[in-house]
This record gives structure tokens, sequence and C-alpha cells, in this order.
């Protein structure tokens, strides 16, 4: 063979070659240990406990409803029902021991995100009830008017 196919060939065959040296050493031992079925076995299994020691960042509201009675109560009687209190109130993984207060967020972008209308429908999204960010009740803070834990029109 020629030698501008041999040397190219020679790159390739070491390149394999590398590549199988390595996964040797870099594949780890509990790879795959219940067979080789890609669909159910191709994983670590060290990664399993790893994801369940993972530090979950969201609590759900029954945690916050142990000592924030008072708005659980109200948001559970208000349109707000179905909202999670971290949507608005950020994850309390740490609250209260280590983060004494979570953040009160009394941006308009918070309730905006939500609540400005989409003008081309696409999702469940667009059935929310929408305004114009832009025009309604523009620069006053929302919550001045609206209660976030209960802000129904008809209780206004
Ligand atoms: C073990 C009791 C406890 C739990 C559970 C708890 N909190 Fe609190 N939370 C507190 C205490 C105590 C404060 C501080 C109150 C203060 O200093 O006025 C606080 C403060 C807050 C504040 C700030 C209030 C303010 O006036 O600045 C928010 C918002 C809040 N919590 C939301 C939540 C949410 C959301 C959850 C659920 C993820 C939650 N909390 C779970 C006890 C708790
Ligand atoms: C739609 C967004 C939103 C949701 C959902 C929400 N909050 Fe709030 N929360 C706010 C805003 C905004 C304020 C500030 C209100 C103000 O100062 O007028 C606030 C204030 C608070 C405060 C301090 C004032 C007070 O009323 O004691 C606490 C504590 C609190 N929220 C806890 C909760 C808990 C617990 C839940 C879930 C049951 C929850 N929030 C759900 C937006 C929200
Ligand atoms: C100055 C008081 C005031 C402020 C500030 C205000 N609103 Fe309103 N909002 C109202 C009143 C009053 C209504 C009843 C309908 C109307 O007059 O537009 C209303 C209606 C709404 C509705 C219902 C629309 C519908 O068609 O069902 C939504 C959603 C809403 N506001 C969200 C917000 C959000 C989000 C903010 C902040 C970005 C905000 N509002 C700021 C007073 C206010
Ligand atoms: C994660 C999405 C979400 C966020 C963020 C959110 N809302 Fe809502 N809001 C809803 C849903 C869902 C409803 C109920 C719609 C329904 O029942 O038709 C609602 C209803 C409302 C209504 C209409 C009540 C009525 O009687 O028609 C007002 C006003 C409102 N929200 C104000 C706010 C304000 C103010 C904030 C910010 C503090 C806020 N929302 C943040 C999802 C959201």
């Amino acid at each position: 063979m020629k030698s501008h196919v041999l040397r190219p060939l020679w790159v390739a065959i070491v390149v394999v070659a590398s590549v199988l040296v390595a996964r040797v050493f870099m594949v780890p031992d509990d790879f795959g240990v219940h067979g080789d079925s890609f669909t159910y076995n191709f994983y670590r299994l060290g990664n399993v406990q790893e994801w369940k020691d993972f530090p979950a960042k969201y609590q759900g509201r029954e945690r916050c409803a142990r000592c924030h009675e008072e708005n659980t109560e109200e948001i559970a009687k208000s349109k707000h029902i179905n909202m999670q209190c971290e949507n608005c109130h950020g994850p309390g993984a740490g609250h209260p021991k280590k983060v004494k207060k979570l953040p009160i967020n009394t941006s308009r972008d918070l309730c905006l995100r939500c609540h400005h209308y989409l003008a081309y429908p696409s999702s469940q999204r667009s059935e929310l009830p929408g305004i114009d960010g832009n025009k309604h009740k523009k620069n006053k803070e929302c919550r001045k008017c609206h209660n976030p834990h209960h802000p129904d029109l008809g209780d206004m």
C-alpha cells in the first residue's frame, strides 16, 4: 500500500486503540452492573444513590403551611389556589433555619410572567386572565391593588 494510505490508517488505528485503552480506565466499575442492555441497564449504579441524596430545593406548600397557616388558608380560598408558595417566594430549602426569611418579590414582572396577555394564544398560559403590562395601572406595584394571596376581583 502507498504511504499516503498507510499513514492515515495508522493514525486511525492508534486513535481507536487509545479510546479502547482509555475506556478500560475511565468507565466506573459500577457501570452496567445489571447487564449490558442499553434500554434498562446502561447506567452507573452509584448514580441512583447520588440522586437520592441530592438536596431538594423546593419543599411544597404542605411544609409552608406548618408555620404560615394564615397565608395558606387565604390562598386556598382564592383563585391562586393552585399556585405553590415557592413559585413566588423562591425555593424554601434551608428556611427558616439557615435562611431566616424567604424573599418577597413585589415587582410587576413577578405577576406579568403569567398575566401579561399573549397576542398569539398558543397554550393554556394564554387562558389566564391577561392585562397589558405596559398599560394596566402603569408603574404601580400590583400588590397596591391586588392581594397576591387572594387576587379575586369579586372580593376587591
Ligand atoms: C418551621 C417554620 C417555618 C416553615 C416551615 C416555613 N417558614 Fe417561612 N418563616 C418562618 C419564620 C419564623 C419567618 C420569619 C418571620 C419574621 O421574622 O417576621 C419566616 C419568614 C418567611 C417569609 C418572609 C416574611 C417577611 O415578612 O419578610 C416568607 C415570604 C416565608 N417565610 C415564606 C415561606 C414559604 C414559602 C415556606 C414554604 C416553602 C415557608 N416560609 C416555610 C417560619 C417558617
Ligand atoms: C402570586 C405570588 C405569591 C404566592 C403564590 C404566594 N405569595 Fe406570599 N407574598 C407575595 C407578595 C407579592 C407578598 C408581599 C405582599 C405585600 O407586601 O403586600 C407576599 C407576602 C408574604 C408574606 C409576608 C407578609 C404576610 O402576609 O405575612 C409571607 C409570610 C408569605 N407571603 C408567605 C406565603 C406563603 C406561605 C404562600 C403559600 C401558601 C405564599 N406566600 C404564596 C406573593 C406570593
Ligand atoms: C391601581 C390599582 C391596580 C394596580 C396597580 C393593578 N391593578 Fe390589576 N386591576 C385593577 C382593577 C380595578 C381591575 C378590575 C378590572 C379593570 O378595571 O381593569 C384589575 C384587573 C386585573 C386583572 C383581571 C383582568 C381580567 O380581564 O380578568 C388582572 C389579571 C390584573 N388586574 C392583574 C394585575 C397585575 C399583574 C398588575 C401589576 C402588573 C396589576 N393588575 C396592577 C386594579 C389594579
Ligand atoms: C404562575 C402563574 C401566576 C402568577 C405568577 C400570578 N398569577 Fe394571578 N392568576 C393565576 C391563575 C392560574 C389565576 C386563576 C385564573 C382563573 O381561575 O381563571 C390567576 C388569577 C388572578 C387574578 C384574577 C382574579 C379574578 O377574580 O379573576 C388576578 C387579579 C391576579 N391573578 C393577580 C396576580 C398578581 C397581582 C400576581 C403577582 C403578585 C399574580 N397574579 C401572579 C396565575 C398566576
